[in-house]
């Protein structure tokens, strides 16, 4: 009885956690939000206060303007906690209310909206997903011994935890050392939330893992694409969109293909949030290009001395006056390791 309590704790908090780490208005989920919360209400909604999150659409996307629906409910006052930036509304989803005779309000809670919406908002503003860094280190900061063992560093529960972040992710990155290496399957593997999977990329200039990996191998059940450089041979491409992959093409770097086009192309489909999982090249590249918003840092109760692998490569820096800015967010006891959060370029 007591374990079956526990369980049934455990799914609901995951499912509040993965609720108001959720945002709300990403893509299609929007839409079919504000139709739904509609549809609930029925004939209760006229002449009734909605509250919305973000500035209902002005536009025809995959459905009609949510502005219209409300319109058409009968509501009697909409209360926005922040303007979208999306250019095609801007303020043309309010105007459009106003100019029905509903009454607006703009601006309440409005920071903690736009924390909420900060995925979609970079992706709408800077053409960017959101990109959180999560690391799992020893208390020294290595990720794997110098033999290379790096599973599992850190304890259940943390590992539970980063479960948990993937739920609330539209895609995971890592790096094709770490595909060939781990061979991850990258899902979501907490008890309710096993549909919560995000999709996997790996970034693989030449598409040289072998289809054989899990991640290749799996991507008719969990959506798989690979970020690879624009030479990469066709007859590559070929045999990966046939396991059921897409190929994101990219153009080349010196460290394999350029990262922050990438990120370009995941936000250019719709990605508005992106957890990246390693390894340490793929970390260094993106910290040094500037494209990491957050830090997901777990750090467990061991050390792995001077030989083990570095999370972080070489930054070249001189100077401590060099350092990229972080600013401590959380810091947080996760079962038998530490979690602390970072907001970077603060
Ligand atoms: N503890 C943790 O949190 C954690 C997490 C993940 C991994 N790991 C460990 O980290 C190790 C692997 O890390 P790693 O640093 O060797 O490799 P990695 O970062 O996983 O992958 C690096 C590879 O990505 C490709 N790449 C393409 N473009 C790139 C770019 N612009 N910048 C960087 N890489 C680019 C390159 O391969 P191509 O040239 O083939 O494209 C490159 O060799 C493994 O031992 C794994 O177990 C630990």
């Amino acid at each position: 009885m007591v374990q079956a309590e526990a369980i049934i704790e455990t799914r609901v908090q995951n499912f509040m956690h993965w609720l108001s780490n959720r945002e709300i208005v990403p893509t299609i989920v929007r839409y079919q939000q504000d139709a739904e919360a509609l549809r609930q209400a029925g004939p209760r909604a006229r002449g009734a206060s909605a509250y919305v999150s973000l500035e209902p659409c002005a536009h025809h996307g995959h459905t009609p303007p949510c502005a219209e629906a409300l319109i058409k409910a009968g509501v009697g006052r909409v209360v926005a906690a922040c303007v979208d930036p999306d250019p095609r509304v801007s303020g043309q989803g309010l105007a459009m209310l106003r100019n029905a005779g509903i009454k607006t309000e703009v601006g309440v809670c409005e920071a903690a909206a736009q924390s909420l919406n900060a995925g979609f908002i970079k992706r709408v503003t800077e053409g960017l997903p959101l990109v959180t860094l999560k690391l799992a280190t020893s208390l020294d900061g290595r990720i794997a011994t110098a033999t290379g063992e790096s599973r599992w560093i850190t304890g259940e529960a943390a590992r539970r935890r980063g479960h948990l972040m993937r739920a609330t992710h539209d895609a995971i990155l890592i790096g094709r050392r770490t595909a060939e290496q781990d061979d991850p399957e990258l899902t979501c593997r907490l008890a309710g939330l096993e549909d919560r999977s995000p999709v996997r990329v790996v970034v693989d200039s030449a598409l040289s893992l072998s289809p054989a990996c899990r991640l290749y191998a799996t991507a008719r059940q969990t959506p798989t694409w690979a970020i690879a450089a624009a030479d990469a041979e066709p007859a590559r491409v070929e045999t990966l969109s046939e396991l059921g992959m897409e190929i994101v093409m990219t153009p080349r770097s010196a460290a394999g293909v350029d990262l922050g086009e990438g990120l370009r192309a995941l936000a250019g489909r719709g990605v508005t949030r992106l957890l990246v999982e390693g390894g340490a090249r793929i970390a260094t590249t993106l910290l040094q290009a500037e494209l990491v918003d957050r830090l997901a840092w777990f750090r467990a109760s061991r050390l792995l001395g001077a030989d083990g692998r570095a999370a972080i490569e070489s930054l070249a820096l001189d100077r401590l006056a060099d350092t990229p800015a972080l600013l401590r967010l959380t810091n947080e006891v996760v079962g038998e390791d530490m979690l602390e959060t970072y907001l970077t370029g603060r």
